[in-house]
C-alpha cells in the first residue's frame, strides 16, 4: 500500500464488516441493537484497523509470550508516545512523562482520582462528553459547568470566573470538542490557560479527537501555548478515535513531570499489578503511531467526505440546524422535539425508523445539550446515507404530526 490514495479503498461501502460488527461492536452499536436498526451512536469506526496493526499483533502473537509488563507501560510504548507528543502535538515531553493507560476514559478517571478530595470541584464544559462528570464524580468531586453554544462551539469564557468556589481544583479541556465538533482556537486556549493560572487549577487536558480535524482548521495544544500553562496540563490522548482501537483499551497520559507521572502511576493503581495495560495493546498502538500514517491520511478524507455529505442531509431537513465539524467525527444537529424529551425522542427513532443516535439528555452531554441529538459518521457512504434518510423520515413525520415547535 502506498499512500493515502490507495489506502482510501479501506473506506469502501463494501468494506463494513457488517455481519462481525452485529457480534463485537457493543456500546449502543450493532450488537447492541436489534438488527434491522442502524447505530449513528458511539464514536467507533465501522471500518478495520489499520493492516500495519493487525500485523503487529499477529506477530506477537506468533512469538507467544504475553508476559507482565513495566508498571508505567512498555519502553517502545512510553517512547513512541513522547515523540508524538512532541512531533504530533508540539508539547516537547520524554518518556518519563508518559503513563499507559487502559483507556483514555480510565486516563481521566485516575487524574481525577489524583487530584480531587470528596467535595472538590472541577469546571467542564456544557455540552461535553459524559466522561468528564463520571471522572469527577467517581472522584467524589462535583462539576459546574461551563456554558458552550452547542451550535457554534462558543465557549461562555466571560462566566469562568464567576464558577470559581474555594473547593474549585480542576478544568477539564475538551480540545477538539465532543460532541459540538469545535476546534478551540488559540486566544480561547489562551484565555483557558490563563485562568488555570489565575485560580491556581490543574488541567484535565483531553486530546482522544487531536488528529480527527478538518482543513482548514488546525489542532494546537493547550499544553503548547504557554511555559507555565503546560506545567498544569494533564494531557489524555488516545487511540479510540484515530486508529479504531477502542476494544484494545489503550491511551497514554502525558503528566506535566516525571513526579507527576510517579504519582498518577500510583493513583492507577500500576505499581501494583491491580491497574496497567495490556501489553498487546501497547504493541499495537506503537505500531499505528509507527505505521499507519497513511492509513489515517486516508481515514481522515473519507471522513471529511462523510462529515459533508451529512451536513448538506441535515441542513436539508425542516427545523434541523447543523454546524460543519471541525474536527471528531461526531454531529451534534439542533432537532424540534415537539414537546418530546430527549429519550422520548430517541426511542420514537429508533422504534419506527429503526435509527438509533445519542439523545441530547444531561446524562450523556450535561443540561446544554437540550434540543440536540448526536450522531457520528464513523462509517460507509452507503450506511450513512441510509441513516440519515431514516433520520428525515422520523424528522418530517413528527413535524407533521406535531405542527407547532415545542423545544426541546
Ligand atoms: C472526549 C472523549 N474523551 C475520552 C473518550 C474515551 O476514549 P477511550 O476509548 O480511549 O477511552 C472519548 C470517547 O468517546 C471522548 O469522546
Amino acid at each position: 500500500m502506498s499512500g493515502a490514495e490507495g489506502a482510501g479503498g479501506f473506506f469502501a461501502n463494501d468494506q463494513v464488516p457488517l455481519e462481525a460488527l452485529r457480534r463485537q461492536a457493543f456500546n449502543l452499536r450493532w450488537a447492541s441493537q436489534p438488527d434491522d436498526v442502524i447505530p449513528l451512536t458511539a464514536a467507533d469506526p465501522d471500518f478495520a484497523v489499520a493492516p500495519v496493526v493487525r500485523e503487529a499483533i499477529a506477530r506477537q502473537a506468533a512469538e507467544g509470550l504475553f508476559c507482565y509488563g513495566p508498571a508505567a507501560g512498555l519502553p517502545a510504548f512510553r517512547e513512541a508516545c513522547a515523540r508524538w507528543s512532541t512531533e504530533g502535538r508540539g508539547v516537547a515531553c520524554g518518556p518519563e512523562r508518559v503513563l499507559a493507560v487502559d483507556g483514555a476514559a480510565a486516563g481521566m478517571r485516575h487524574i481525577c482520582r489524583l487530584l480531587l478530595r470528596p467535595g472538590d470541584e472541577a469546571i467542564v464544559f456544557d455540552p461535553v462528553d459524559f466522561l468528564f462528570a463520571a471522572a469527577v464524580e467517581a472522584a467524589g468531586g462535583r462539576v459546574r459547568r461551563l456554558p458552550v453554544d452547542p451550535l457554534s462551539g462558543e465557549l461562555a469564557l466571560d462566566r469562568l470566573d464567576s464558577l470559581v468556589t474555594p473547593r474549585t481544583r480542576l478544568l477539564g479541556v475538551c480540545n477538539p470538542l465532543n460532541p459540538v465538533g469545535r476546534v478551540l482556537r488559540e486566544p480561547e486556549l489562551v484565555a483557558l490557560g490563563a485562568f488555570a493560572e489565575r485560580h491556581n487549577l490543574a488541567i484535565l487536558n483531553d486530546e482522544v479527537w487531536a488528529d480527527i480535524v478538518f482543513a482548514p482548521h488546525r489542532f494546537v495544544s493547550l499544553a503548547a501555548v504557554d511555559g507555565a500553562v503546560a506545567k498544569r496540563c494533564w494531557s489524555v490522548q488516545g487511540f479510540s478515535k484515530n486508529y479504531g482501537l477502542a476494544g484494545l483499551r489503550v491511551g497514554c497520559v502525558v503528566a506535566p513531570d516525571a513526579a507527576g507521572c510517579t504519582a498518577l502511576a500510583q493513583a492507577a493503581l500500576t505499581d501494583t499489578t491491580m491497574g496497567g495495560v495490556a501489553t498487546l495493546s501497547q504493541i499495537a498502538a506503537v505500531a499505528a503511531l509507527e505505521g499507519a500514517g497513511d492509513w489515517l491520511a486516508a481515514w481522515l478524507a473519507h471522513l471529511q467526505g462523510q462529515r459533508d455529505r451529512a451536513v448538506a442531509a441535515l441542513a436539508a431537513m425542516p427545523g434541523v440546524l447543523v454546524r460543519p465539524p471541525e474536527g471528531t467525527y461526531t454531529l451534534f444537529p439542533r432537532v424540534p422535539h415537539h414537546g418530546l424529551g430527549p429519550e422520548a425522542l430517541v426511542e420514537r427513532l429508533r422504534q419506527r425508523q429503526r435509527l438509533a443516535v445519542v439523545p441530547g439528555a444531561p446524562r450523556w452531554f450535561g443540561p446544554g445539550a437540550a434540543g440536540h441529538l448526536r450522531l457520528v459518521f464513523s462509517t460507509s457512504e452507503a450506511i450513512l446515507t441510509e441513516g440519515l434518510e431514516r433520520l428525515r423520515r422520523g424528522v418530517e413525520e413528527l413535524a407533521g404530526e406535531g405542527g407547532e415547535t415545542v423545544g426541546p
